[in-house]
Order: structure tokens, then sequence, then C-alpha cells
């Protein structure tokens, strides 16, 4: 539609239909007939009039279904606007990839590209136009459950992964056929909360909001990211979602976004619990003076932005700058012209789980693990050795392998490790492999997330244990298949002890001791402590929540078809206590050697202060060389870039993929500035013996910081880079900034 006909539509809707566009609602409220309520969400009192008035849908999808409901639901609308449908493409629609924070780990933003593209084709293709994707928030405490959702705690990781991932939604017009319009998430700060609270407080300094936080949503702003959505937090005692200063100065002024603002579910109305609201009138009121557009899952909005606009607190300029937004964007998404875009069930099915969907989700998969420990055990030679492997533990035959967002998800297309090396061990007869469940999950009751209940059967406990240390003693190797629940992360999941649960670490030393080839595989969606699970083991992996191909990308990594080629996108610390604990904190004036020898320095008297694993950490099935850094000066200015080389040799004797990491530091400042930053990193495959010459470009907008008056600029003096396998080298070259 053009321009000026998108106008006088916009002049010709009532009021009403005006503010329905500013709703959202559930799904879940529309039959597949005429019916509107069809049960669930019983709180939620929309009368009929007003879900019929909405001006889109959250988290309902399939083709068919939202075709017919796109048809009924235009009827209705007084000008036949069509719905925008949205729903959390996470990971993925039908074709699970790792979680978000694996994805991280792969420190492999081409392969987030990709990931993106399919689950856009797929997800368009089943009707959907918007994915509430990427969450760009900064995650440094691993207590926080939506960790798993995010690319981990540094903020140049996270903007690297969180653009592509965009760009993979959005591809270079979200009309065309395949794309999605992407909203990223949570506008902002949201993993700040307290102590890793999920909801809770955040309080950071606008220094650290600015240098820290805002840096990913801004990059996907610029990436021309179609939506933002507010955050639940309060941001140093303001609701987000009625954060005027974040939300029009900073987003809208400063970023220059000018896409569609949508609220997280139900955040409007819960103005009203925060306490800055009296009421819901009142919360409408201040999400709108912030320039919230889209009122998701709560009644404030169109139940009282009539009566504000007649009282003069409102003005009816807001409510058309909002509407506009929003008729942009289905404008954009070619809706006015074909209002079901992409949606077509044959297509839909087709494409769903493919075998080039799924090839790539095995890819990615493998390109996510982290091996953290390895004494000469991975990988497992297949090749003329007769040998029976035990796989134990609750993981070993799962499917609820693939996180906690993935809504349209049929478990059982999951492949499970028994079915991945079912699928081994039919193309390679050396290997046996043998099966026991260990153990139960947990060692008590436990309610998971979605409302399922895990009852503990204390009766099971010994009849399990047993026939794991018989398969044990069966068994040349063990791999246990441990780690949380996928529900024990995610929103609402946070989590006071970052643990594998004692039933499991239980079966571990048990295990252990009848059988000591033991590799531990983690299943996770956050860093744990795994201090004792590595001192038991000769190998030890994250595989975190690996998706639809767990059980086939495992199988390539244990016997060595393909490395694991994730590093570690969080510190993991010997304790759940030591949380926060990312790498790039700022210098003490009593720094930690790490010992426990020191009296009164920056730390804790009974815990070193080092982390178990460090950022950016991770062992590959080679080793690597790295020559020293050197500079092609010693002098960095404006406009004249440095560049720092280093030349990498695979020493050992396999192919291999290092990750090469570039780290700077700004030795002096007005403000303290963190220990070092990751500013580049590059991915190179080497055969053995070969070595490659890596080269960073250093600028001198890396070291722009906000200064002692607030002045986003560098200073001149000494800095540091570092290149090396992760964020400890002390690889470095010294030059100055002028
Ligand atoms: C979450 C968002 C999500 C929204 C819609 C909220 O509870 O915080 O991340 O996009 O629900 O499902």
């Amino acid at each position: 539609m053009t321009t000026e006909k998108l106008k006088e539509l916009l002049n010709d809707m009532s009021l009403d239909e005006k503010i329905g566009q500013m709703l959202q609602v559930s799904g879940l409220f529309y039959g597949d007939d005429d019916a509107l309520t069809t049960g669930g969400l019983d709180y939620f009192k929309a009368t009929d009039e007003e879900k019929l008035r909405a001006g889109s849908i959250l988290s309902i999808s399939g083709a068919e279904k939202l075709k017919k409901l796109q048809t009924r639901l235009m009827e209705k609308q007084p000008h036949h606007i069509p719905q925008i449908f949205m729903l959390d493409i996470i990971n993925g629609y039908e074709t699970i990839f790792p979680v978000p924070l694996a994805q991280g780990a792969s420190f492999n933003p081409d392969m987030a590209e990709k990931c993106a593209q399919v689950a856009a084709k797929e997800g368009a293709a089943a009707g959907i136009h918007v994915t509430f994707s990427p969450m760009a928030d900064l995650c440094r405490d691993g207590r926080w459950g939506r960790v798993m959702e995010g690319y981990g705690e540094d903020s140049y990781l996270n903007s690297k992964m969180s653009i592509s991932t965009v760009r993979g939604y959005q591809g270079k017009d979200i009309k065309e056929k395949g794309n999605l319009a992407a909203c990223v998430k949570h506008f902002a700060a949201y993993g700040g909360g307290e102590a890793g609270r999920d909801y809770d407080t955040v309080e950071v300094s606008e220094r650290t909001l600015r240098e820290s936080f805002l840096p990913a949503y801004k990059a996907c702003i610029d990436e021309n990211v179609k939506l933002v959505m507010t955050s639940f937090n309060t941001l140093n005692q303001v609701p987000s979602t009625a954060n005027k200063w974040l939300m029009k100065d900073v987003l809208r002024d400063e970023m220059k976004f000018d896409g569609v603002l949508i609220s997280d579910y139900g955040a409007v109305k819960e103005l009203v619990p925060h306490g800055i609201a009296r009421d819901e009138k009142e919360a409408a009121l201040l999400a709108v003076n912030a320039g919230v557009d889209i009122d998701m899952m709560s009644l404030a909005y169109i139940r009282n932005i009539k009566s504000l606009i007649k009282e003069g607190k409102l003005s009816q300029s807001q409510i058309d700058d909002s509407v506009w937004k929003i008729l942009c964007l289905k404008n954009e998404l070619g809706l006015f012209e074909n209002p079901y875009k992409d949606a077509d069930q044959e297509e839909q099915n087709r494409l769903c789980l493919c075998k080039e969907h799924r090839e790539l989700a095995r890819e990615a998969a493998s390109d996510s693990f982290v091996l953290l420990k390895n004494e000469d055990t991975l990988p497992l030679d297949s090749s003329n050795k007769k040998q029976k492997i035990a796989f134990i533990g609750p993981f070993a035959k799962s499917h609820e392998v693939f996180g906690s967002w993935s809504f349209p998800t049929d478990p059982s297309k999951m492949t499970s490790i028994e079915e991945g090396m079912k699928n081994f061990t039919s193309v390679n007869s050396n290997v046996e492999a043998l099966f026991a469940e260990g153990c139960q999950l947990f060692g008590h009751d436990f309610k998971l997330k979605d409302g399922r209940r895990f009852t503990y059967d204390p009766a099971k406990k010994e009849v399990l244990l047993s026939e794991a240390l018989e398969t044990a003693k069966n068994a040349d190797k063990v791999v246990l298949c441990l780690g949380e629940h996928q529900q024990m992360t995610g929103e609402a999941a946070s989590r006071t002890q970052m643990t594998i649960p004692e039933e499991q670490m239980e079966l571990l030393r048990k295990v252990s001791e009848v059988n000591p080839n033991v590799i531990t595989l983690v299943f996770a969606g956050r860093p744990l402590e795994l201090e004792e699970a590595s001192k038991l083991s000769k190998a030890l992996m994250m595989v975190w929540f690996p998706g639809c191909e767990t059980g086939n990308a495992i199988a390539d990594v244990l016997f060595g078809a393909k490395e694991p080629g994730g590093r570690c996108p969080m510190s993991f610390p010997y304790r759940t206590s030591q949380e926060p604990c990312h790498y790039n904190r700022f210098r003490s004036g009593r720094p930690n050697n790490g010992t426990l020898e020191q009296g009164f320095v920056m730390g804790y008297i009974d815990q070193i202060d080092r982390t178990l694993y460090p950022f950016g950490y991770g062992l590959t099935y080679t080793n690597f060389e790295y020559s020293p850094v050197s500079l092609n000066g010693n002098e960095l200015s404006e406009g004249k870039p440095l560049s720092a080389t280093v030349t990498v040799k695979n020493s050992g004797n396999r192919k291999g993929t290092e990750t090469v990491q570039m780290y700077i530091q700004d030795i002096y400042g007005s403000t303290v500035r963190p220990v070092r930053t990751l500013k580049g990193f590059e991915k190179v495959t080497l055969e053995p013996g070969e070595s490659k010459n890596i080269s960073f470009e250093i600028t001198e907008e890396m070291f722009r910081f906000y200064d002692i008056n607030m002045n986003f600029k560098s200073e001149e003096g000494a800095c540091r880079v570092y290149i090396g396998p992760d964020c400890l080298t002390e690889n470095g070259a010294d030059f100055n900034l002028i």
C-alpha cells in the first residue's frame, strides 16, 4: 500500500479501531470456528468485542489455522485490517537448534544467521509474521534462568550473535517469502536482576548501562530490527515499560529506533503491582507516555485510552503515532496485499524438520559443545577396536533436550542419544552401545515450570543404580549423561544453586568407582558448578540443550567425525556464590592473585578468586600454538588503526579449528576500566602442522567509553592488546593511544 493510502486509512479509522490496534492478545482465545474463548488464561477477562478489536495475536501458529483465523478476524474489523501473528521462535520453529546460549558458545555468528534463516522459513510457512527474538540481554549471572535465552556475558559477542540472528530472520526485506520481522528484547537490562532473580530490580549505573548492557540492543537497531520489546524489570527504580527517559530519550532519540515498541506480556498492567500506577488507567497513561505502542496481554490500553483522551491526559496524536507505526509494520510485511503472507500448509509440512534443516541443526549442535576437560580420552576410537560404551544417566534416552521455548515441538522428533547411537552403530559394528537410566532426574518431588509434576520414587533408586553399575562394569568406557532439566532454565527458572542435581552426582560418584573411564556430558542452559564432576571424569563436555539432532551430534563428536566447536560464553564458577563472575570486571585497588594467602585483597577467604573455566575457554581435539603478538606500529589514533597479528599453528596431529580471541585493555582512564574486553574473534581451521597468520584491526573507537564527565570518547595513554585462546591469555603487546 502506498504511504498516501496508508495515511488515508489511518485518518479514516475511528478512535476505537485505533486503540484496538494497540492491543495484542493470545491466540488461545480463538477457536477453529466462530467460538472466541477456547479456555485457558481465565484471568484475562477481555470481552469478545475487545478480542475482535485486537490488532495482533501471539502464541498461535500453523498455516491452515492462521489463514482461517485471519479471514475471520479481518471480516470483523471495520477496515478489514489484517492481524500480525507473533510467536516466540527462539531456537527454531520445528527444527530445533541449540539454545541461544549454546549458539553463543559457538562463537559463530554465521551459523546463528543460518539457524535463524531456517527458523524464519519454517515459521513464515506456518503463518507467523514476527518472532520475539533475539534476546539481546547481557547475562552475567548464571543464576538467572534466562541466561539460556541469551548469548552470554560478553557485550561484544552478544552484539555479534544478536545482529546475525536479526539478519537471519529478516533477510533483506521482511516482505520476501520466508522472512520474519524480528523483535529484540527485553529493553533494557533485564539480565541485570539482583542476585539473578527473574523479574527483579535492576540497579545499574548509567555508565555501565550504556557501556555494557545497551550495545547489543543498539546493534540490532542499527541492523534495522523492526520491533523492540520492553522488559519486566525496574531499571534504577523506574519500570522499563513506563520509563520515558529509556524509551524516548535513549531508544527513540539517541538510538533512532522508529519501529514498533511492544510491552512484554502483561507488563503494562504490572505497573500497578510495581506501585507506580494506582490502577490500570494510570498504567496505560504511563506506558503510552513512554511510547509503548502495543499492550501485550493486558486490558489497560483498550479500556482506558479513550477516557484518558477525553480527560485531556493523552492526545489523539500520541495514539496516531503508535497506530501509524503498527500500520507501517503491517504494510512492510505486505499484509494489506497478502494478509496470509507465506502461510502454506504444504510448504510448512515440507520444510519443517526436513533433511536439510536437520543437517544444519546437527552441525550447529557440535559447533556449540564445549570440551572442558580431556585426558587422552576423546575422541573415542571406533576404527578397529571392538568396544562397549555404556550411556548412563537420565539424559541417555531423553527427548527433552530442546530448551524451554519450543512451542510447536513434538519431543518425539528430537533424536535422543540412544537413537543417535543406534544410527551410529548401524554403520559401525565395532561399537556396542549399552544403556541404563542410572537414576531419576531429582532425588525429590519437583514441579516443572510447565506444570508437569515429577514424582520421586524412592523404591526405584537402588534398582536403577545396581543396573547402572552392572552396565558400567561391563563397558570399556562410560558416558554419563547428566544435567539440569530444560524446564530448570528459561523464564521464571532462576536457581540459587547452579548444580547437577545431587541424585545424579551420587550416580556419577558410584559409577566412577566401578569404571574410571568416565566421560561426562552436561545438559544445561547455564554454567554449572563442575569441579567435582570434572575430578571424577576423564573427559567433560557441555552439550547444553542441543536440539533436534542431539543424539547424532553427540555421536559425531564422541567418535571424532566432528570436533566440539564451542567456547565458554560465560565464566564457570567453582561455586554459585561467586556469581556474577564475568571476566571483564573493573580493576580493583586491591587485586587478587588467585590464592587464599593474601590478606586484605578483593575476593573471599574461602574461595580463590578464579573461575573454574574462564570465558572463551574450550578444548579441541588437537593443540594450537600462538606466536607472540606483533603490531604494525606502536601508536593508535582516530582514523589510523593498528593491526595486531599472531601466527597460529596446529601443533597436534588432527585437523582442528581454533577460536582466536582478541581482547583489549585501556591501562589508565578517568574512570576505572575493565581488566580486559573482547573486541574480535575468528575461527580458523588448520591441518596438522599448518600455520596461519591471523590479524585483527584495532581502532580508536574500541577504546571509547563514558569518561568521568559522561562524554563518550577515548582517552590518550597506554593500552594493551591480547590475542589467545581465552580471556586469560597473557599473550599481549603494548601501544599508545594518541
Ligand atoms: C517473555 C517474553 C516473551 C513473551 C511472549 C514473556 O513472558 O518475557 O520473552 O516474548 O512472554 O511470549
